[in-house]
């Protein structure tokens, strides 16, 4: 693809090519989300229920909100709080820093998972994956003897060993935005082909296995019953922000980097479509092993990616431990292109408001960053019977998952929507894309931002609200020793802190950015 003319504000990084910024942003969406949360949705939700409203989702929400969001990077060169401020004002920044704080938390405990998958990963070498005894899993006091993935899995949370792969993955994480742009670039460059090439391999095993084709009829043969659901357009709404990165920020910091007249209908579309294009084959290739196995991914979306499938794997006829290794590999490195996103995100708001150097903004992100993955990982076992989620760690995750992924990055794209669409003015933002764009958006995108998405949006959101209040606050059923205030206190936590974050950073003056090189943090 064609080299790129310089972004005028060079000393804060710029994408070397087209390419390089396109890996990014799909090695941003492609994650967890695309290999364990949309295979378990689509589970959840009935297989044909759930991929026609995801697609819906796609054209009606997903598409447009990127074209919103990359389009306030361009436009301004500045990250999501700083270029929201220069658009539409204060409000625009309180909203921008909430949805950053929410980000921070959703990133604590997406590095905590990937330190869990990078812990099986190793297991996969060892214990992990011996023997393909599915054995009735009674709790962790009286663990069965089969080192089936279940039984490992809780094994392996209920110690101290996952703080050490936590500590890794945000290690790699500094490592590859240590020198911004540039060591990203040549990271994704490396990571998304990668991905790529083990999700191809996945599909191939999963759709050769003997009735693997079943598995894949079920998950696109439609079903009617399942699309009068509001529950399932809920999921697919929320999965589809999630997947595609929306709302937090990111898509807005990586397009930053880009220059003024790049095009992002164009771009939108690929980044959008290569996401969930990579979507559908891991789904394929899930839901055939799922069928082959006659496995059931119940319970949390974690238990498809670390019992379910390692499960289905350790049944292969051949290559167990290899599959298994290419598996776990294959959360991590696509895990990690999206961490990566999530704390750019972060770290290049701080910078463009604070006016401070790169490595100071990453440490302001890692240090917090790192305490929350490790408390997400706490060992201790507080539910033996397994009621609930087992250990502390996992119970804390649940729960702050629960509120901050349902609500985060609805709200953060509700507000864009309505403060571009209504306060800088959609005709503005359209005559900015359409300008540097080969197709051109029409009226009907007016409609679209300031009605049809924050309409669609806010009846998900209320929704949503309403199935919370109603019934009964998440996590009280669970078994806790000592910890039954837990469910109560960390929505609060949750949003009483980011509410703070966001009223302090929105108030502290805007510094102009000392030219830095970026080739050079400190
Ligand atoms: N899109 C990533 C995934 O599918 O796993 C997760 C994610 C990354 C969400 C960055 C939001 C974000 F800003």
């Amino acid at each position: 693809m064609a080299e790129l003319t310089p972004n005028p504000a060079e000393d804060r990084g710029a994408w070397k090519s087209k390419l390089g910024f396109i890996l990014a942003a799909s090695g941003s969406a492609i994650g967890l989300g695309n290999i364990v949360f949309f295979a378990s949705n689509a589970y959840q939700y009935g297989g044909g229920a759930f991929y026609l409203p995801y697609f819906i989702a796609l054209f009606v929400l997903g598409i447009p909100v990127m074209i919103i969001e990359f389009s306030i990077g361009t436009m301004t060169g500045k990250s999501f709080p700083v270029a929201m401020r220069q658009l539409v004002g204060k409000r625009g920044e309180y909203a921008a820093w909430w949805t950053i704080s929410c980000a921070l938390f959703i990133t604590m405990y997406y590095i905590t998972i990937l330190g869990w998958a990078l812990t099986m990963f190793v297991g996969a070498f060892g214990g992990l994956l011996t023997d393909p005894a599915i054995a009735p899993f009674t709790g962790m006091d009286t663990p069965t003897d089969g080192p089936n993935a279940t039984v490992y899995f809780f094994g392996m949370i209920a110690t101290w060993a996952p703080m050490l792969s936590v500590a890794a993955i945000w290690g790699m994480t500094i490592l590859i935005l240590w020198r911004g742009t540039k060591t990203i670039e040549a990271a994704v460059r490396i990571f998304v082909p990668l991905m790529w090439l083990f999700m191809i391999i996945l599909i191939v095993r999963g759709l050769t296995l003997p009735g693997g084709v079943d598995g894949v009829l079920y998950l696109f043969t439609p079903n009617m019953d399942g699309i009068m659901d509001v529950n399932v357009w809920q999921g697919a709404f929320a999965q589809m922000f999630f997947s595609l990165s929306l709302g937090l920020g990111t898509m807005v910091a990586y397009a930053s980097y880009l220059p003024k007249d790049a095009d992002q209908i164009n771009n939108s579309m690929l980044v959008s479509f290569l996401n969930c294009g990579f979507e559908y084959i891991a789904g394929v290739a899930i839901f055939a092993m799922l069928f082959v196995y006659a496995l059931n991914p119940a319970g949390t979306t974690l238990s498809l990616s670390f019992f379910a499938i390692p499960q289905g794997i350790a049944n292969f006829p051949f290559g167990v431990k290899a599959f298994g290794a290419f598996f776990f590999f294959l959360l991590v490195i696509a895990g990690l292109t999206s961490a990566v996103s999530l704390v750019e995100g972060m770290a290049s708001s701080l910078i463009d408001k604070l006016g401070i150097s790169r490595a100071k903004g990453l440490t302001m992100v890692m240090v917090p960053g790192i305490v929350g993955s490790f408390a997400f990982a706490l060992p201790n076992v507080i539910d033996p019977t397994l009621s609930g989620d087992g250990t502390l760690g996992l119970t804390l995750l649940d729960i702050v998952d629960h509120w901050a992924f349902r609500y985060s990055l609805l709200i953060g794209g509700l507000f864009e929507c309505i403060l571009i669409g209504w306060i800088l003015g959609a005709d503005k933002l359209r005559a900015f894309v359409n300008k540097n764009s080969k197709f051109n958006l029409g009226p009907w995108f007016n409609v679209q931002i300031k009605f049809v998405i924050p309409i669609i949006l806010s009846l998900v959101i209320a929704g949503t609200l309403w199935q919370d209040l109603s019934g009964g606050l998440y996590g009280s059923t669970y078994d806790m020793e000592g910890y039954q205030w837990l469910p109560a206190a960390l929505p609060v936590f949750w949003f009483l802190s980011t509410v703070v974050m966001s009223y302090v950073l929105t108030n502290r003056p805007t510094q102009e950015h000392a030219p830095h090189n970026v080739s050079n943090p400190a």
